[in-house]
């Protein structure tokens, strides 16, 4: 009975570990065949006897990316479509850039948790937990200091102080993917209608339609 007990926990602990990131690999590596048409989960493999170092490697991580966008801030990726050796790998890497004053705006993952870690300056970081709660758990970091974001929660990141700011996050999935709140619920091509949105936000017609036009 408890040893019966002790599989089933056993068993939920593997599927919950096994639904929460990418799929294992079944070989070394599966090294993305960028010119495939075949489409799966994932991206198809290339031949291994054709695949060499450079499949595995990047680089200019260094430059730091262009902030001189609304947001103030840049995301430079690392993930399978730019290193084609992290295909079936649930990895990637971000560097992010964020200008005095500037944000990384409430956005989630649906496919990955994030470890970020503060390379220069002081940043501002939160995520905020599901219905009904909705709890924001939120810290200012310095320079060395590293926090969690789990996956699927919206989070977000703001420049603390008055320099620049750099961040390196690793992400649990080859393609993370990024839902930005502000462009999926006011930028949809074509919009989700105003009157949903009226509905949902509370407010009126002009107040959704100015909205609508930052997007
Ligand atoms: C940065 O982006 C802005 C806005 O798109 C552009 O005007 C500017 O030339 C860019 N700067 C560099 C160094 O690429």
């Amino acid at each position: 009975m408890a040893s019966q007990i002790l599989l089933y926990g056993l068993l939920a602990l593997f599927f919950t570990a096994a639904l929460a990131s990418d799929p294992s690999p079944l070989q070394d590596f599966c090294v993305a065949d960028t010119n495939s048409q075949v489409l799966l989960n994932g991206l198809a493999c290339k031949d291994p006897k054709m695949v060499d170092a450079n499949d595995f490697s990047s680089s200019g991580l260094h430059i730091a990316g262009n902030t001189s966008n609304p947001a103030g801030s840049m995301v430079t990726p690392m993930t399978a479509a730019q290193i084609p050796g992290l295909n079936s790998l649930g990895i990637s890497l971000v560097r992010i850039d964020y200008a005095p004053g500037g944000i990384n705006p409430p956005h989630t993952h649906p496919r990955a948790t994030e470890i970020l870690t503060v390379l220069e300056g002081s940043l501002e970081v939160g995520f905020v937990t599901s219905n009904p709660q909705n709890r924001l758990i939120t810290k200012v970091l310095q320079k060395g200091d590293v926090f969690v974001f789990p996956i699927g929660l919206i989070h977000y990141q703001r420049n603390f102080g008055n320099g620049n700011a750099i961040a390196i996050a690793a992400l649990s999935s080859q393609n993370p993917g990024v839902i930005i709140v502000a462009n999926t619920v006011f930028g949809s091509k074509p919009h989700i209608p105003s009157d949903v949105l009226v509905k949902a936000f509370q407010v009126d017609n002009n107040v959704i339609n100015y909205i609508k036009s930052k997007f």
